[in-house]
């Protein structure tokens, strides 16, 4: 495998940054997650639009430009030969003297990788669903920024994962639904109209969100954007998770309890089959 490093394109194994990295002594850099399907990065353009925003957010400059940048990802993708998997991107402020003041001349660290995955075990997941539970929302209120400062979605995976489910869903303290660790939730009420909370300040704009709206919108399909409770959830026809590494991915058990008949839902079943219709 191959993973470009700050202008060189490595072994994996040999691809390394500085001790005095930002990223890894303050978690002080973002990153984006882009699906590959059939070769394709898919939605390039929305999630470096993103990318803008998060390096906006916290007064970082891009490590490169933004052409320089499309062409290294198609390269890694090009060089590990993946055909269905994703390609990871960060940038980090760089390496300076450790001080939690931004340094004067630093120069952002950029790291891209790429990694293969089995599109069969994806949809055999898919065909199954996957359950989810619900934790308290104890994350700092800037989830809209994608920064690498990711230990309370790391925690609520992992205890999803101790718990037989997952994925996490982080729920405020008036019970509604923010998102998931690393999705975002959606629900189809019993009118079979989509709701997914706003993508305001309290979650991640997702890209495959957005890429998801474009298709129910396409398909005639109603969407409302609003916050929704748990135990709407659970009383849903449907739920299911959205994001770059699980497109759209039913959701048949919230803490344990099934959704629907149990089953993958057939509006969520239809909107996974469009997103890799929209990759031809
Ligand atoms: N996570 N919400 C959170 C907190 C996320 O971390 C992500 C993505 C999403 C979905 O966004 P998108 O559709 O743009 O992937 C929502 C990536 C995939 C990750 O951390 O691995």
């Amino acid at each position: 495998r191959i993973a470009y490093v700050n202008g060189q394109y490595r072994n994996h194994g040999d691809a390394m940054v500085h001790v005095e990295d930002r990223g890894y002594q303050f978690a002080d850099g973002v990153y984006e997650v882009c699906e590959v399907a059939r070769g394709y990065i898919m939605d390039m353009t929305r999630h470096l639009d993103r990318l803008a925003r998060s390096l906006a957010e916290l007064q970082m400059d891009w490590p490169v430009e933004r052409d320089a940048l499309v062409v290294i990802m198609r390269e890694v993708v090009r060089r590990n030969r993946v055909h269905d998997g994703m390609v990871y991107l960060q940038v980090t402020r760089g390496v300076a003297r450790r001080d939690h003041v931004f340094p004067a001349s630093a120069k952002p660290s950029l790291v891209v990788t790429a990694r293969s995955s089995d599109p069969q075990a994806a949809t055999a997941r898919a065909e199954e669903g996957i359950g989810v539970i619900t934790v308290p929302e104890n994350r700092w209120d800037r989830v809209d920024i994608k920064t690498v400062a990711l230990l309370p979605n790391v925690l609520a995976r992992q205890k999803a994962k101790e718990s037989g489910a997952a994925e996490a869903w982080f729920v405020d303290g008036d019970g509604t639904v923010k998102e998931g660790a690393a999705t975002n939730a959606w629900i189809v009420t019993g009118n079979g109209v989509l709701v997914t909370r706003p993508a305001d300040f309290g979650i991640l704009r997702g890209i495959t969100r957005a890429t998801v709206m474009d298709i129910a919108a396409r398909e005639g399909l109603e969407v409302e954007e609003r916050a929704f409770t748990v135990d709407e959830a659970k009383d849903a026809r449907e739920a299911f998770i959205t994001a770059a590494t699980t497109v759209v991915m039913p959701v048949v058990r919230i803490d344990g309890a099934p959704v629907g008949d149990g089953r993958p839902g057939a509006v969520a079943r239809a909107l996974r089959d469009a997103f890799f219709d929209n990759a031809e």
